[in-house]
């Protein structure tokens, strides 16, 4: 069986990277990995497969930042040549990114089957580029890998055939899994900030509801600043952040009250988000580390895909529109005892269902 798996972006790196592994020692499995460079800093990009061992893309179509349409348009093509060469038998695509959405688009026009892994998640709101992105793929998509129940019902309401969605579990918590103890042994990430256990929030921002609107990112950064005076807030800083902090004049205040740092790699993360106390962020892949870490999250949106991390009690959304809503929820989750313990996202072996299931002959 050939397989042509599409990543491009930072957390499709680390799905990626965690389902390879399993299907690369998975007796007749052919995979061909298409690197689209939607993110190509070494910090976005390069860093991960080097950490995580990922095998060096067999293609890597370069295509690089632009607007949506520009973007989208540049990778379809560039993999259509890919598929058209290559004629595997599925593409895989992970999450709801734009190499995501042109992967599958791809795929789809040209009759090879795609397999969507984390499949069925949504926002429901449609403002949002990646729920776009989802919907697309979802229902572009020959055999859905749903990471959770609730995304499995998001599917079913929208009338995918049953037969089509598979719960699997999720492919990050495999990779958590799988990286923690590496990053407890190589990671020197604590130290080198002088950051002490327990006692620092980590923060990230990247969303462009956020980024892109000056209020919202005004009420995000205002808000940490205050919580900074009570306690260290490290903040690895997305490329969109940094740009946007600039062109608000942001970027030189933040930085004079916290630990404003560059992208790191994932055993970094890994250290500062089992460590922190609290973490405050807008990243889907954050918040579910965070749970499976037991640090409590304070999800800076209006809404959450990962709706089963609220209600269990370890995560709470703020939409971002006033520092001090911001500030007054930092403060007081900063001595939140947790939620309640659940395993909703699996047992950390979805990788092994989803080889199992690309393998075992599901499809058209
Ligand atoms: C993308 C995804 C988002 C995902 C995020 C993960 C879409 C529509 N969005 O958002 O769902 O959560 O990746 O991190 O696909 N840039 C650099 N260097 C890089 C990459 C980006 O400087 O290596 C800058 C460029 O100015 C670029 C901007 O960041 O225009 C945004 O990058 P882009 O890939 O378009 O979107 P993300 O915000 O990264
Ligand atoms: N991540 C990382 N370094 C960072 C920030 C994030 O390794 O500086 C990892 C994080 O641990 C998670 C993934 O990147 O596994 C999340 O990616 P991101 O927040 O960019 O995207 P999202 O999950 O929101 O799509």
């Amino acid at each position: 069986m050939r397989l042509v798996t599409v990543v491009g972006a930072r957390p499709q790196f680390i799905k990626a990277a965690a389902v390879s592994r399993v299907l690369r020692a998975t007796a007749g499995v052919g995979e061909v990995l298409v690197h689209t460079g939607q993110h190509y800093d070494d910090s976005m990009s390069a860093v991960f497969f080097d950490e995580l061992e990922i095998p060096s893309p067999d293609y890597h179509l370069g295509v690089g930042s632009g607007s949506h349409g520009f973007q989208t348009g540049r990778m379809l093509e560039a993999v259509e040549q890919v598929l058209l060469q290559e004629k595997p038998d599925w593409v895989l695509v992970y999450g709801d990114t734009n190499s995501t959405l042109a992967g599958a688009l791809a795929a789809v026009k040209l009759h090879i089957p795609v397999a969507h892994v984390e499949a069925g998640l949504r926002s429901f709101n449609r403002r949002m580029p990646e729920e776009i992105n989802r919907v697309l793929t979802d229902h572009a998509s020959e055999i859905l890998f749903a990471p959770t129940e609730a995304a499995v019902e998001n599917l079913r309401r929208e009338d995918i055939p049953a037969s089509r969605i598979k719960l699997v579990g999720d492919v990050m918590y495999d990779a958590a899994l799988f990286y923690v103890a590496k990053a407890e042994k190589e990671s020197r990430i604590l130290e080198e900030l002088r950051l002490v256990r327990q006692r620092y929030i980590l923060a990230t921002v990247h969303r462009a509801e956020n980024t892109d609107d000056s209020d919202r990112l005004r009420a995000i950064f205002g808000g940490l600043i205050q919580v900074a005076a009570d306690i260290p807030v490290v903040l690895p800083v997305h490329p969109r952040t940094r740009h946007a902090l600039e062109r608000e004049n942001l970027l030189r205040g933040a930085s004079r009250y916290f630990h404003l740092i560059d992208p790191v790699g994932y055993l970094d993360m890994v250290m500062l988000e089992k460590h922190a106390r609290l973490i405050a962020t807008d990243s889907g892949g954050v918040q579910k580390e965070a749970f499976f870490y037991r640090v409590p999250c304070v999800t800076l949106r209006d809404e959450t895909e990962w709706v089963e991390l609220v209600d269990l009690g370890w995560n709470r959304v703020v939409p971002p529109q006033d520092e001090r809503d911001v500030a007054e929820a930092l403060h007081s989750w900063l001595n939140h005892p947790g939620g309640r313990d659940a395993d909703p996202y699996g047992r950390g072996d979805a990788a092994e269902k989803i080889a199992e299931c690309l393998v075992g002959g599901a499809g058209p």
